[in-house]
């Protein structure tokens, strides 16, 4: 048996690690075999490149931003999550592809084509068997991340965070039987359980 790989998309602040947490808490008590990993990173490697594009101050160009999320996202693609998923683990990862195609392609103008090709190039046929998209308003996301220290993109101006959130809006409306929206304004316990619930029905859980 395969394992299934979960991807956790949304907007800054949406409050993905805290969920994917819960999720993960909940598939162990079912018995299910679970690994949390987040991009860019999981890899020594990929985390080498997170470090250039989050917490940098370079002012990358467009397509070389997505080339970038590209190479990590290989590394870990190749060394973490495919063999996790043929070793039968679940895998519940803290942003996917999804993330460049609203960055990159709604938030900062990458063509919709370059993606696709990079995505072939990188990581093939790999898919998330579900994806939920934690989806809150951007200046919820903001008034959350007030008071910590923020990443490049956080610094971006609201008209890039307006776009990406309207961008991860649309994949969900052109692949709903992948994407689930999750309203993540409500409480944390509120969204955990519609988090289950989603995932319960998916695969036959309970
Ligand atoms: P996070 O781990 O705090 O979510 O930060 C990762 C940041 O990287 C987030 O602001 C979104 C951005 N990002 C992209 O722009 N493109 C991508 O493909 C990925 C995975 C993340």
């Amino acid at each position: 048996m395969t394992g299934r790989l979960i991807t956790f998309e949304g907007g800054d602040g949406a409050g993905k690690s805290t969920q994917i947490a819960r999720l993960a808490d909940w598939l162990g008590g079912l018995d299910v075999p679970v690994v949390c990993t987040r991009e860019p990173g999981g890899t020594t490697e990929a985390e080498a490149i997170r470090g250039l594009l989050v917490s940098g101050e370079s002012d990358w160009d467009a397509l070389t931003e997505a080339m970038l999320h590209y190479a990590a996202r290989r590394e870990h693609a190749e060394k973490r999550i495919r063999p996790a998923l043929a070793a039968g683990t679940w895998v519940l990862s803290d942003r996917f592809f999804d993330s460049t195609v609203a960055y990159q392609c709604y938030g900062q103008g990458v063509a919709p084509e370059d993606e696709a090709v990079l995505r072939r190039l990188a990581i093939g046929a790999l898919r998330p068997d579900l994806t939920l998209l934690l989806d809150l308003p951007v200046e919820t996301g903001r008034d959350r991340a007030r008071g910590r220290q923020k990443s490049r993109y956080e610094e971006m101006n609201d008209e890039l965070h307006l776009r990406v959130r309207a961008g991860f809006l649309e994949i969900a409306r052109r692949e709903p039987e992948r994407v689930a929206v999750i309203d993540a304004g409500k409480d944390p316990d509120s969204v955990a359980a519609a988090v289950q619930a989603v995932v319960a029905g998916r695969f036959g859980l309970s």
